[in-house]
C-alpha cells in the first residue's frame, strides 16, 4: 500500500512510497482502512525532533476510517464500523484511567516505540506515536480506535483525533473555562481555533486570539474570537479589556519558551496558564521564585486536551452536530497523499487552518 514514511529525524520531506504493508493483526487490534487524515504541526515536530519518534516511520495521527479486519478477542468493535484512531489510547483499567485522568494511562506508550506495525520492503517499520494514518491502512490496539455513528464525513471525523480534541480539550477539560471569563489564545491553527471555539462554547465573554500571520487573525474572529492581534499589540489589547490585570485563562498553543512566557505573564493573579502547544525539551522557560509565589497563577500543562476519549470524541461530535462547532470550516485544504510535502509548507506559511488528505 502507499504510505508516508519519515526516514530520519531532521530530514524536511517525507518519502511517499508504495511498498509499506501493514503486519498481520494480531490478538486484540484492528485494522482500518484510512478514509481521511488530517495533516497536524506535531507530524512536523516528529520530523524535525521536536517530538520522539523512532525511525523510519509512518507519520500521521489524526485519522478516522472503517474497520477492516478484527483480531481475536476483541469485543468492541467490528468490520464496517467507523472509527476515529487514537493517537494515546485509554485502556480503563489503570490507576490513571479509574482516578479520572485516562489522558495520563501508559498502558499503550511504549508500543510507539517497541511494536513496528508496518513494514517497508518487507522489513519493519515503527508508526508515529503509535499510529501512522499517513498510510492507506493502520493497525491499532482495540482502544486506539473510537467507534462513532457512520453518518458522520470521514474529514470532519479526522480532526477530533488530535487537534480538536487537544484544542477544546485544553478549554474543556483542563481549564474549564467560566461564562463571563476573559481568554487569551496564542497560536490560531487548528488546536489554537479548536480553543477559541471552545472558548466560545463554555460562553467566555472576551476571546483574543493571537498570531502574526493575518489571515490566521481573520479566521480566528470567524470562529469565535472578539479580538484577533499581532503579539505587539497583545499588551494594549490587555490594558483595554484588562485594565492590564490579564485575562482569566491563557492558552500558549505555539511549543515555544518565549510564547509560554508571554501566555504566563498575560494571565491574571489567580488566574490559569495552559500550555496545550509541543515545545522543544531544550527550550527552557524562566520563571522568578518570588513571581510564582506572589502572583497565585495556576501553570499547567495539558496532555491531549486532557481528554476521556470515550466520552470526548462522541461529545466533539454531538456539538459538530448541533452547529456549535464548526469543522467543515476549518479544513481550508483537501488533498491527496503525494501531496505532504506541500501540505508542510502551506502549514509552515500559515496560509491554511488544517488540511486533510483523503484516501478514495
Ligand atoms: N506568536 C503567535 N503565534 C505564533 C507564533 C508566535 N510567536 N509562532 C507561531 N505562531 C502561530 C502560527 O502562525 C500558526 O498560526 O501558531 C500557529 C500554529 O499553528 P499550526 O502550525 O497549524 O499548529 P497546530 O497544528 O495548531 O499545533 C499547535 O499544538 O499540538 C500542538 O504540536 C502542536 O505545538 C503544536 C501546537
Ligand atoms: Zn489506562
Ligand atoms: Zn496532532
Amino acid at each position: 500500500m502507499k504510505a508516508a514514511v519519515l526516514h530520519e529525524i531532521g530530514a524536511d520531506k517525507l518519502d511517499v512510497r508504495d511498498d509499506i504493508a501493514s503486519s498481520p493483526v494480531t490478538d486484540g487490534k484492528v485494522k482500518i482502512r484510512i478514509k481521511a487524515t488530517g495533516v497536524c504541526h506535531s507530524d512536523l515536530s516528529a520530523m524535525n525532533g521536536t517530538i520522539p519518534c523512532p525511525v523510519p516511520a509512518v507519520l500521521g495521527h489524526e485519522g478516522a476510517g472503517e474497520v477492516i479486519e478484527v483480531g481475536a478477542g476483541v469485543k468492541s468493535l467490528a468490520v464496517g464500523d467507523h472509527v476515529v484512531v487514537c493517537w494515546s489510547p485509554q485502556c480503563g483499567h489503570c490507576k490513571d484511567c479509574v482516578n479520572g485522568k485516562p489522558h495520563l494511562c501508559m498502558t499503550y506508550m511504549m508500543d510507539a516505540f517497541m511494536d513496528a506495525h508496518f513494514t517497508m520492503g518487507g522489513e519493519p517499520i515503527f508508526g508515529m506515536a503509535g499510529a501512522g494514518t499517513f498510510a492507506e491502512e493502520l493497525i491499532v490496539p482495540e482502544d486506539g480506535a473510537i467507534k462513532i455513528d457512520a453518518d458522520v464525513p470521514f474529514d470532519v471525523a479526522s480532526l477530533v483525533g488530535c487537534g480538536v480534541m487537544t484544542g477544546a480539550g485544553a478549554v474543556m477539560n483542563a481549564s474549564k473555562v467560566q461564562p463571563g471569563s476573559s481568554v487569551l489564545v496564542i497560536g490560531c491553527g487548528g488546536v489554537g481555533i479548536s480553543a477559541i471555539q471552545a472558548a466560545k462554547i463554555c460562553g467566555a465573554a472576551k476571546i483574543v486570539a493571537v498570531d502574526m500571520v493575518d489571515q490566521k487573525l481573520e479566521w480566528a474572529k470567524q470562529f469565535g474570537a472578539t479580538h484577533a492581534v499581532k503579539p505587539e499589540d497583545l499588551s494594549a489589547t490587555s490594558l483595554a479589556l484588562t485594565g492590564g490585570a490579564g485575562f482569566d485563562y491563557a492558552f500558549e498553543v505555539v511549543g515555544r519558551s518565549d510564547t509560554i512566557r508571554t501566555a504566563y505573564d498575560n494571565t491574571k493573579r489567580g488566574g490559569t496558564t495552559v500550555i496545550v502547544g509541543v515545545g522543544r525539551a531544550e527550550d527552557m522557560v524562566s520563571f522568578s521564585a518570588f513571581e510564582l509565589f506572589y502572583n497565585e497563577k495556576n501553570l499547567r500543562g495539558t496532555y491531549y486536551g486532557s481528554a476521556n476519549i470515550r466520552r470526548d470524541f462522541p461529545l466533539l461530535l454531538d456539538l459538530w452536530r448541533s452547529g456549535q462547532l464548526d469543522l467543515e470550516g476549518m479544513i481550508t485544504r483537501r488533498l491527496n497523499l503525494e501531496q505532504i510535502n506541500d501540505a508542510f509548507a502551506a502549514m509552515q506559511s500559515g496560509e491554511v487552518i488544517r488540511q486533510v488528505i483523503t484516501f478514495d
